[in-house]
Order: structure tokens, then C-alpha cells, then sequence
């Protein structure tokens, strides 16, 4: 297979980013006054202006070139067909099923998928509805107020984002929790103060054999039958997962045990059956809703032409600034409270998706991969890092995401929200001019200083309000941004064999620190000598 970079369409655009590298945002707006109202594009009731791009009409063209070169279209059709493309693990990749509209066939391996998706929504649908109208009781017959979510990566970013994001949605009087970190004091904390017999832990785990959730479920277990005995179990624990056996070996029935599939990858998942404590907080429909909005970025993604397709321009702009211009990470900049944990979500998506080396066929990549993902709400971060974003020596493109509409409103306080988002996005392209800042009357020493060189690209996202539609349509959007990105750079975005090695050490590690005998081999003598440094501290 021969590396993309070698392709004459990365060629082009080499040469072409020498030509416009030196080009200021200024000029491209004074030269082309119509690109505030054609670099726009709009999936479902996401609206995208990326007019403020270091980009011209020539530029998307090249980039668009280069996603022929890479076989996009096929691609895509690869994947919602239910093609192996997760090469490495010989999988279908098929999250995009686990939204497919009741009446869609899809048979993949033999498999009825829409069949088995629909039947596991219906099962949550009705369970959901169960916990949240009181139907369903604790053991000892009173109602559920609280669900603790147990689980960790894509077993807990995705529905904890989706909950927090969707607070507002939360309509039954049953609030969640999410316990994540083996570190003692995450579990602790999140128990503190619930009352066992109104509680409802669903224990989320893919493969239901990672360490940090059977251990935190191992806890939330003997906590509750400490408080109300053996026979609680089944009243207070259900489980979310592929592995049917496991979920028994621990002591879950797995009549209360809600499916899915190794097609699905973890980090792809809070739209299925790990979105199960989201569904009991906002109920079956409000899910469903949630469903529609991937679903229409989804066929928005599948149908528009490259060069109006949402998704497809923000990876390839990514493929721009991470491969051209060497930028090394991209800020997510949601000014919603809302959806403070977007950002830590979106980590996990793209980072373990993109963050790769070699690529589908074992060769070595040539091409820089997935950026470093990072981000907080505005307008909190423009008072601790948007500094560096306007006057540092680093190029940082950025995503700001707004809405028109406030769940809730006081003083004006949502208009002053947006006007900040507005002004820092115009403020990172446009600058201020070392005249413009003299004009002001600034002494001639301190002009430096302020300076804003401007040119700082940034996509502005906007959306009328944050509801479980838009939050699925922004969901699928960036599930899809992250699949571009990786089909450019020939790489299997949907294993993640990074993260194996550090769990198996941490496993042999374990013994030497807590047993009482000299510590036996260390992996390095770095490491040899922190592990004896821990156990004098521990007084082992
Ligand atoms: O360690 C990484 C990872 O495998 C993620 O990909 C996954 O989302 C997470 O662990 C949790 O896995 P599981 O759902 O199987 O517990």
C-alpha cells in the first residue's frame, strides 16, 4: 500500500500551504468578502462556520483531492455496510447501527443487527421506564432515587458527559452518579450519603473483566449487602455488557443484563446499552430523540458531497493544521456548562481512535496522527489559557460550540455568554495591529506586549439549543470527524493495543507492592527503586 504521503495530492498541498502560509486571515476575508457566507455548512440543526480557516476555496478542493486519493466514499460504505475494517481485530465497525431507525434491515455476518439493536433499546426502554415510574423497587420495596453508574473509558465518559450535558432532561426524580478511578476516594465519595435501599448500580463494562470496575463493583456490592444482606443483589445491581458469562460469574442475573456486541467499540457506545443510566434519568424517548440526532448526521455524513459534508471538512481542516502547518493539538471550546466534560469525552474518542504509529498494514506511518485533544468550557478558560491561544508561539486551531437557546436564563447572562464566544473567535483571527494599538494611545514600549497577531484559525459551531438531538448530531459529528482523520492516514482507528501493556504491568507490579517480602524483580531499577521508596513510605 502505498503511504499517502506519497501521493501527488499531498504533494499539492505541501506546495500549496508554502504558498499560503504566509497569509493572514485579514487579507482572505478583504480579498473574498462572501466566505463568511459560503464557508458555512449545516447537518440537521448543526450550523458550521469555518470561515475562519486558513483556507481558501483552492485549499478545501486540494483537501478534498486527497480524501478521493484515500478511497473516502468507499470507506464510508465499508463501514455503515459492516465491512471487518477494524483490521486488527478482524471486527465490523458498526456503531452507526445502534441508531438505525425501527424498520431498517441490517444483516452483517449472519448477524440480524438492526433485529438485536432494536430488541436491547426496547429492553432498556422498558426497564428504564420500570426504575423511573417506581415500579421497579429496591429490595426493600422503596423506589430508586439514585443510579451509580459503574465503569470506566468508554463504560463511563460517554453517558457521563450525556448526563451532565442533558441534566435538564432529567425528569423522573432519579439522578446518577458515575464511579470510575480505582483510587478508593472515587467510590467513597460517590456512596457518601445515598441511601442503599434507593440506590441502583449498573455496572458497565464491555468485556466485564476491567480491573477498576469489577473492583468498584466488588465494593458498591459488599457495601450493600453489609447494609441490606445477600438476597439485595438482584434488586440493586444490573449489569451492561457483552460477556454474559462474567456478568454471572459475579452474581448479576443476567435477566437483568442489557447487550451489545464486539462490533461496537467502547468508546462508540453510550448510544447502546451503555447509555443505560442516561436512559433511566431522561427517559426512553428523550433517548430516542437523542438517537434521531446521530441518526441525521449520520445520512448527512453518508449522502453530502465532500466538499458540504460537516464532518468530512473538519477532519480534513484537522489533516491541514496537524500534517501541514504541524500544529500538535486542537482545544474543544464548548461555551456551555454544560458540557464541561465534552472535552475529556472527545479524548478518549479521537486519542484512542487516532492515536496510532503504524498504520492498517503494519507499516509505519510517515504522516503526523491524531492531535492532542483538550479543551474546557468558555468562558472559564479565557481566564486561566486562551493567553497562550492569542499571543503564544503555537499554533492551536480551535472548535468553539454555542447555542442560541438557554435551558435557563437570568440577567442576560446567555447573550453574554455567546457574545464572549463570538469575540474570542474573532479576536484569535483577526488580532489587533501594533497601529491599531498605539491608535489607543498605548506607550510605544508596551505596544509589543499587545500586540494580537491574529491568523489563529477556529470552527464555530451553533446549535439553536442543547437538547438530547443536538447533543447525538454533535456526538456523530465528531465520531465521524475522527473516522476521516483516520481513513486519511491509512490507520485502524477502532483497536486500541496502547493501553494493554500498562495493564498487564500494573498487575505483575501489584505483588511486590503490598507483599512483605523484599521486593523480588522490578520491569527497571527506575521503577525497582520507587516501588521500595513506596512500600518504606507504606512502612512495608
Ligand atoms: O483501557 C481501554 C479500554 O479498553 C477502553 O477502550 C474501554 O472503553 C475501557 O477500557 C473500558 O473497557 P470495558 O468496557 O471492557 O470495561
Amino acid at each position: 500500500m502505498a503511504d499517502i504521503t506519497e501521493s501527488p495530492e499531498w504533494t499539492a498541498l505541501a506546495e500549496h500551504q508554502a504558498a499560503i502560509a504566509g497569509r493572514h486571515l485579514r487579507e482572505l476575508f478583504a480579498e473574498d468578502p462572501g466566505r463568511a457566507d459560503r464557508m458555512t455548512v449545516t447537518a440537521g440543526d448543526l450550523f458550521l462556520d469555518y470561515s475562519k480557516h486558513r483556507a481558501t476555496g483552492e485549499t478545501l478542493a486540494l483537501l478534498a483531492a486527497l480524501a478521493e486519493r484515500a478511497g473516502l466514499r468507499a470507506r464510508i460504505d465499508a463501514m455503515f455496510g459492516g465491512e471487518h475494517i477494524n483490521v486488527s481485530e478482524d471486527r465490523a465497525v458498526l456503531h452507526t447501527a445502534l441508531r438505525l431507525p425501527p424498520g431498517e434491515a441490517l444483516k452483517v455476518d449472519g448477524q440480524d443487527v438492526a433485529g438485536d439493536v432494536h430488541a436491547v433499546l426496547d429492553k432498556m426502554a422498558d426497564f428504564a421506564g420500570r426504575v423511573r415510574s417506581g415500579e421497579w423497587t429496591g429490595f426493600t420495596g422503596k423506589r430508586i432515587t439514585t443510579v451509580v453508574n459503574i465503569g470506566i473509558g468508554g463504560s463511563d465518559l460517554g453517558p457521563a458527559m450525556a448526563y451532565e450535558a442533558l441534566h435538564d432532561f432529567a425528569d423522573a426524580g432519579v439522578s446518577c452518579r458515575f464511579v470510575s478511578n480505582i483510587d478508593p476516594a472515587d467510590i467513597l465519595g460517590k456512596l457518601a450519603g445515598l441511601d442503599p435501599e434507593q440506590t441502583l448500580f449498573v455496572v458497565s463494562s464491555k468485556t466485564f473483566g476491567t480491573l477498576e470496575t469489577l473492583t468498584n463493583a466488588k465494593v458498591a456490592r459488599r457495601w450493600l449487602t453489609e447494609r441490606l444482606g445477600d438476597d439485595a443483589v438482584s434488586r440493586h445491581f444490573v449489569a451492561v455488557s457483552t460477556n454474559a458469562e462474567r456478568v454471572a460469574e459475579f452474581g448479576i442475573d443476567t435477566a437483568n443484563m442489557f447487550g451489545f456486541w464486539d462490533w461496537v467499540g467502547g468508546r462508540y457506545s453510550f448510544d447502546g446499552a451503555i447509555g443505560l443510566s442516561l436512559m433511566i434519568a431522561i427517559g426512553g424517548e428523550a433517548f430516542r430523540e437523542m438517537l434521531a440526532g446521530f441518526r441525521e448526521v449520520d445520512e448527512h455524513f453518508r449522502s453530502a458531497p465532500f466538499e458540504a459534508n460537516m464532518p468530512v471538512l473538519m477532519a480534513l481542516l484537522g489533516v491541514w493544521y496537524t500534517d501541514f502547518f504541524g500544529a500538535q493539538t486542537r482545544a474543544v471550546l464548548p461555551y456551555s456548562q454544560r458540557l464541561s466534560r465534552f472535552p475529556a469525552y472527545l479524548q478518549q474518542l479521537t486519542m484512542e481512535s487516532n492515536g496510532k504509529s503504524v498504520r492498517a498494514d503494519g507499516a509505519p506511518v510517515i504522516a503526523q496522527t491524531g492531535a492532542i485533544f483538550w479543551g474546557e468550557p468558555g468562558t472559564n478558560g479565557q481566564h486561566a489559557f486562551y493567553q497562550l491561544l492569542h499571543q503564544g508561539t503555537r499554533l492551536v486551531p480551535a472548535d468553539f460550540i454555542g447555542f442560541a437557546e438557554p435551558f435557563e436564563d437570568r440577567e442576560g447572562m446567555h447573550d453574554l455568554l455567546i457574545a464572549n464566544m463570538l469575540a474570542q473567535t474573532s479576536a484569535l483571527a483577526f488580532g489587533k495591529t501594533a497601529e491599531e494599538i498605539a491608535a489607543d494611545g498605548t506607550p510605544a514600549a508596551v505596544v509589543p506586549h499587545k500586540v494580537m497577531p491574529g491568523n489563529r484559525p477556529s470552527s464555530t459551531l451553533l446549535a439553536p439549543k442543547l437538547t438530547p438531538k443536538t447533543l447525538g448530531s454533535l456526538v456523530a459529528l465528531y465520531e465521524h470527524i475522527v473516522f476521516v482523520e483516520g481513513t486519511i492516514w491509512g490507520i485502524d482507528s477502532f483497536d486500541q493495543w496502547g493501553v494493554e501493556l500498562g495493564k498487564v504491568m500494573a498487575m505483575d507490579l501489584a505483588p511486590a507492592l503490598t507483599s512483605p517480602e523484599p521486593p523480588s524483580e522490578a520491569p527497571d531499577p527506575s521503577t525497582g527503586a520507587l516501588v521500595r521508596r513506596y512500600r518504606e513510605l507504606r512502612g512495608r
